[in-house]
Formats: C-alpha cells, structure tokens, sequence
C-alpha cells in the first residue's frame, strides 16, 4: 500500500494522519498515512529509510523544516525563500524533492475559505519566526498594497525584509507600528503563553481582517483582542493547516481533495 507519514517531535497531536485519511476516502485514493515521532538527532537517517523502503512522501513539522529544507536536492521557489520545507518526495531518479505549502495554505484559507482579499491590501505581519518565514512569499505574490513585518526583536524582522528586495515590504517595531491595516496576521509564539504582542490598538478598526496562525477550542488571545477592538473578522489557523495538507496531498496524488468538508469535521473535533 501507497505510505505516507508526518515526522516531528512532539508528533503525537499532530492533526495530518487525521486529515490524509479523510482526503483519502473523500478522493477515494488508497494509502496509508502515519505520524513517526523522530528523534531530534536522527531526522536524516529517518528519511533516507523511510524512502528506501519504499514509502512515497512526508509532511514535515517541528523542528525538522529546516533540516529537511537542507536535504531536498530539489526545492521549488516558495520553499527556497522560506528556508523550509514541510513537503518531501521522490522522482523516478531518486532525487529527494522539498516543497513549503504553508504560505499557499494561508493564502487560500484568506482568499478561498474567507473571502479576505489580499491584493491591494494594507497587510502587518507580527513575528519574524520560521512560520513567518514561510508564508512572506505566497502573501507577496498576491500583490498586497504594502506589507509590515513587525517583530520584538526588530533585526529579525530586518532580515525577512531584505530576502525581499524591491517589493512592499518594510519592517518595524511593536511600538512604531504606524496607521490601521485592512489585514493582520499573527505569525507570533506569544499565543503559546497566552500572551498578546504589545501593539498599538490603533491598528484594528472595523474593517480590518484578523488571521492567527494558531487555533485552539477557546479563542486566541490575539483574535479576542482584535475582535474586542471592533475587528471586522477574526480567523483561527485550522483552516491554514488543512488547506497546506490539500497542497500536499495534490503534490503526492495529483488530486485536489474538497477542504470544506474536512475543516467542518476537524472544527467539530476540536471544540
Ligand atoms: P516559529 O517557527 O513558530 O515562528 P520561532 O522561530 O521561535 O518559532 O519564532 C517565534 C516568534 O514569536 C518570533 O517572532 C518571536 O519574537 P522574537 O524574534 O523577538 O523572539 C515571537 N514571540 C515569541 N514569544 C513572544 C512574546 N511573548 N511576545 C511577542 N513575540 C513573541
């Protein structure tokens, strides 16, 4: 049977095996899809022997995307910007391939499931992490009007800005965030602490879109800020998880599953 699995540590919540199990019975593909827990120290052997035996592809998550980014021979361009990978496979001469399909599944969660229009938009990012990282190409090819990446530490940000030279796109503290967005996206790990990034509240205003990447059962603490501050809608990450997993899923099987189904499913799960 056609193998396909999600390496990390820790692996055991994570929500793909879930998710590639039900594209597989919606698009009515036969596989097999399991969560391998990898030892920090042992990502490369894990992969080099879930090939060899055979197995077609892997989702990557923490904290290999870098280590996997390092040993796909082959990346497309949004995986190169993004210095991660979270998709790998084979071709027929054995190359290791490595697609990121974070930014995409981001931006098809805003455009597609969401309606948040992007192109032309005033867009601040918070964060300059690797989840940051990942999705600055995919949003910048919608051609939003500008977009601010703001970070605690101001010189992370400044390294994102200049893999971007020439495009909209300009960095700044917390404290100088300047004028309101149409978007705002929170790319932060300050949610893990239950912590709100300490932005102006002038950033939010009743026709501004809020996205955290994250999402829980209870609503994030940066979403129940913005929606607190009049925001015209708030969306949780659920929907950026399951719409990267389409994007792999059609790279492995050339079938793009139907997202809305298995979001709804997965909502449920988690409340
Ligand atoms: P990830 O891969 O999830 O992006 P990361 O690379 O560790 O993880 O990045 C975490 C991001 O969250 C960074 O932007 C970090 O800010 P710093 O660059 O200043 O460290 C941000 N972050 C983490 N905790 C935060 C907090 N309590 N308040 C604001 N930002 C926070």
């Amino acid at each position: 049977v056609d193998s396909y699995a999600v390496m990390g540590n820790p692996i055991a919540h994570s929500k793909s095996p879930a998710i590639h199990t039900l594209f597989a019975d919606q698009t009515g593909q036969s596989l097999r899809y399991t969560a391998n827990l990898v030892e920090t120290d042992g990502f490369e052997k894990a992969v080099k022997d879930f090939f060899e035996n055979g197995d077609l592809g892997l989702s990557i998550t923490v904290p290999f995307k870098e280590e996997a980014w390092q040993l796909a021979k082959k990346r497309t361009s949004r995986a190169e910007k993004a210095g991660a990978v979270n998709t790998l496979w084979q071709d027929d001469q054995g190359q290791l391939h490595g697609d990121n399909t974070d930014g995409l599944g981001l931006v098809a969660d805003l455009k597609e499931n969401n309606g948040v229009n992007i192109n032309g938009a005033r867009i601040l990012v918070l964060g300059a992490g690797g989840a940051v990282r990942g999705v600055l190409e995919p949003l910048l090819s919608e051609q939003p009007a500008e977009l601010v990446i703001a970070n605690r530490t101001l010189s992370k940000a400044e390294v994102l800005v200049g893999l971007f030279p020439g495009e909209a796109v300009s960095s700044s503290s917390f404290e100088g965030i300047e004028g309101r967005f149409d978007l705002i996206i929170n790319g932060t790990a300050a949610s893990l602490q239950g912590e709100m990034p300490p932005v102006p509240e002038y950033i939010v205003d009743n026709s501004t879109c809020c996205y955290d990447m994250m999402y829980g059962a209870e609503e994030t603490v940066f979403n129940r800020w913005c929606r607190e501050r009049g925001a015209k809608k708030t969306i949780d990450g659920l929907g950026m998880l399951v719409e990267q997993a389409a994007e792999q899923f059609s790279i492995w099987r050339g079938v793009r599953p139907d997202t809305r189904k298995v979001l709804d499913l997965l909502r449920n799960e988690i409340a």
